[in-house]
């Protein structure tokens, strides 16, 4: 494939277009009437501003919720290093999920899967991230009485026996073609997408009748999920309806990614997210003065972006800062410490939380 951009559970490479990716990936976009279907799902951020764009079978998944069906979240997190901000906007969306409808929810830990797919890390460092990002998970205000917390290899037993009937169901050439491996390939690799389907199937396995999931995920995860779905009939259980988002863009401009400058993390210094909001690429002119009079670009600029999924909600205020970086009159330096003062405020909060979540973990587990 000659592609202009690349997107899968591993990579992200080049400029993402993300109607492109409907298309490709053969999604629908959530319209507004099932929007209106989702409880506060108008004055959501998320929906509202279409960071959760695209869909599968959501209207299914609705249609049984009002005939008295009731469905259950699942979503997760590959461990591999701290949490940052963009790791979070799927979980915040699936908090809000989970107290529009009272569901209960799956969040899968695939310490397994960093383990195979990095070379660099050891499966001390994916269990020891996998303990560090809990607390972040825990910390956005989950009820433990309806969330439970899968962590691949510490609960292995639960997810065996439905990951060994999904693996009997996916040939070397499916999974091939999902994921474009190749000869070099570890086989681990191979086998894992049976254990991220597990969840989608876990709670009617233990219901013993099917229960509808949706699953609120990057819409990068949606090759693993095409695959679960395509064995759910055969398999006897329902398809999982999906619910994806865009990803976060990184400061330093580009995608957000795991390392370094690009992402604010939870465990930063003030000093750090300082230096990182203040250094970071902006839709900016090369001068103040060419500012003023041609005004900026908040379309290619983090900072725009940033008030857009997670710190300006209000719509009106939203409004202003756009109008204003176009005529000229903010300022990327304004507008910059504008954001570094919201971040500051959130993360003092979330600092907080996530050391009370550390007494809170063992109700969440398995
Ligand atoms: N593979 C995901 C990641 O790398 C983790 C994950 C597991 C997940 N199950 C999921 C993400 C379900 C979203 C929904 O982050």
């Amino acid at each position: 494939m000659n592609e202009d951009f690349v997107v899968t559970p591993w990579e992200m490479k080049g400029e993402v277009d993300y109607d492109k990716l409907v298309t490709r990936f053969g999604t629908s976009y959530i319209s507004d009437e099932l929007i209106a279907r989702i409880p506060g799902g108008r004055d959501n951020i998320f929906l509202k501003r279409k960071i959760f764009y695209s869909h599968r079978d959501l209207d299914w998944l609705l249609d049984n919720y009002s005939a008295g069906n009731p469905f259950y979240l699942y979503t997760g997190r590959g461990p591999s290093s701290g949490t940052h901000l963009g790791h979070m906007i799927p979980w915040m969306f699936t908090r809000n999920l989970q107290d529009a409808f009272k569901a209960k929810l799956y969040f899968q830990m695939t310490d397994d899967e960093k383990f195979l797919f990095k070379d660099s890390l050891s499966l001390r460092d994916t269990e020891n991230a996998t303990m560090d990002n809990i607390l972040d998970f825990i910390a956005l205000g989950f009820d433990p009485s309806k969330t439970k917390i899968i962590i691949d290899t510490r609960d292995i037993s639960h997810l065996y026996r439905i990951a060994l009937k999904v693996s009997k169901k996916v040939t070397f050439s499916t999974a091939r073609a999902v994921f474009g491996f190749d000869n070099s390939t570890n086989i681990g690799s191979i086998f894992f997408t049976s254990i991220q389907s597990v969840p989608a199937f876990l709670e009617s396995e233990i219901a013993g009748r099917n229960v509808p999931c949706l699953i609120p995920c990057g819409i990068d995860q949606d090759p693993h999920f095409r695959v679960t779905r395509d064995v759910a009939p055969v398999l006897g259980y329902y398809k999982p309806s999906l619910i994806h988002c865009k990803m976060l863009p990184g400061l330093t401009g580009g995608k957000m990614s795991s390392t370094g400058e690009a992402a604010i993390y939870t465990t930063d210094t003030d000093a750090e997210i300082r230096k990182k909001i203040m250094n970071a690429f902006t839709g900016g002119r090369a001068t103040v003065e060419e500012q003023r009079r041609l005004g900026a670009n908040p379309a290619i600029c983090p900072i725009f972006h940033h008030y857009e999924y997670l710190f300006e909600p209000d719509d009106t205020k939203f409004k202003k800062i756009e109008e204003d970086c176009r005529s000229g009159a903010l300022l990327c330096g304004e507008c910059k410490a504008n954001l570094l003062a919201k971040v500051k405020v959130f993360m003092d909060g979330h600092r907080r939380k996530r050391e009370e979540a550390r007494k809170m973990v063992d109700r969440f587990l398995l």
